[in-house]
């Protein structure tokens, strides 16, 4: 659970510094259950996140993907890690509260909690605060004295924007949202024109890696796109939207495991969860990736150099070998037999 939810929470506690009535219904941007919120009479989550969006319904909560024109009495924002994104969420909560409701926002210390909270105040007004478990949480209320042209400023951040020397776009908090990540491009400057086949790319994000592998082999009869966040995934559909082969987009969580197999499969697999590292979920990309290849099928999958990966190929009993290098980057090659 992520941190600041604790701290989320306590803004609703009775006896807590900043009571806030718990509402009839509640908006959750950025979802993720709590305890809490079982008293709620209603709450309904935003979550592009397909992993914690799934965890949200398991707990038996309502989930949203569109949120049209509603309003809510109360909107809580559990925000990602780029400003852009903040700010776009912060905006997001401005344009779904009701009059006269109430945005409450909790982030770790870590994350620049303050300084969000200063730049929210700029875009409403009064802000009121309370600092536990290293975050901070921190409301606004709307009582018609919200500063609109602050909000339209940070509404930009919202719509997917174009990502230098590409025909591409991308959005705020997507994965290397405002250039191409050069260990894509690693892999595709090392990648065998031979691929065929159904081939499927891991943790697509935004396309590139997809558009770089369709466009450098021909013989690909269909992709499959992988990508735990929707944002990517739409971003994804409208900048992959000029090839004539199949394209599958699917907004899905890798470490649950794949319902089809292929002929090769290319990836960049995250190594972080938030801004912590996890080795253990590109791992497990490896493994997924590993037993949804069909007989003869093949794996490029890159990685900087230091990560510990091979140990994950040597034990998987697969005919493996590093196919590339530099300074920085490693393409590791595997092979089913
Ligand atoms: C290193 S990035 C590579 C992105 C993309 N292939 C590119 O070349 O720009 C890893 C991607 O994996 C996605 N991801 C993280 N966890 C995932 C999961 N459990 N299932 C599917 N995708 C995931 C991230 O959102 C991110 O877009």
């Amino acid at each position: 659970m992520p941190p600041a939810l604790d701290t989320l929470m306590l803004v609703f506690s009775s006896d807590g510094e900043l009571p806030v009535s718990v509402p009839e219904r509640g908006l959750f941007l950025g979802a993720v259950a709590h305890p809490a919120l079982r008293d709620w009479p209603s709450v309904t989550g935003w979550q592009p996140d397909k992993a914690l969006a799934d965890a949200w319904e398991r707990a038996g909560y309502v989930r949203i993907d569109d949120l049209g024109n509603e309003r809510w009495p109360v909107v809580l924002v559990l925000p990602g890690k780029s400003r852009e994104e903040t700010l776009a969420w912060f905006t997001l909560a401005r344009d779904h509260v009701a009059s006269g409701g109430t945005i409450v926002v909790a982030m770790p210390n870590t994350a620049g909690a303050r300084r969000f909270e200063k730049l929210l105040a700029q875009a409403t007004g009064d802000v009121v605060s309370l600092q536990k478990h290293k975050c901070r949480a921190f409301r606004a209320t709307n009582n018609g004295g919200f500063n609109e042209s602050v909000f339209d400023e940070w509404r930009v951040g919202m719509a997917p924007q174009a990502i230098p020397e590409t025909s591409m776009v991308a959005q705020a908090g997507t994965f290397s949202a405002n250039r191409i990540d050069p260990g894509s491009i690693f892999l595709a400057d090392h990648l065998p024109r031979t691929l065929h086949g159904s081939v499927a790319d891991l943790g697509a994000g935004w396309g590139y890696l997809s558009d770089a592998v369709l466009k450098l082999c021909p013989k690909i009869e269909s992709l499959d796109l992988v990508e735990v966040d929707a944002r990517a995934v739409a971003c994804a559909r409208a900048n992959l939207g000029g090839h004539d082969r199949s394209v599958t987009y699917h907004w899905h969580d890798v470490t649950t495991g794949l319902p089809t197999s292929y002929d090769a499969i290319v990836m960049n697999p995250p190594f972080h969860t938030g801004q912590a590292t996890n080795i253990d979920l590109g791992r497990r990309f490896m493994q997924v990736a590993m037993e949804s290849l069909n007989r003869d099928g093949e794996l490029f999958l890159v990685a900087n150099r230091q990560l510990p990966y091979e140990s994950v190929l040597e034990s998987s009993g697969l005919e493996w070998r590093i196919a590339a290098e530099d300074k920085t980057y490693k393409l590791l090659f595997a092979k089913q037999h």
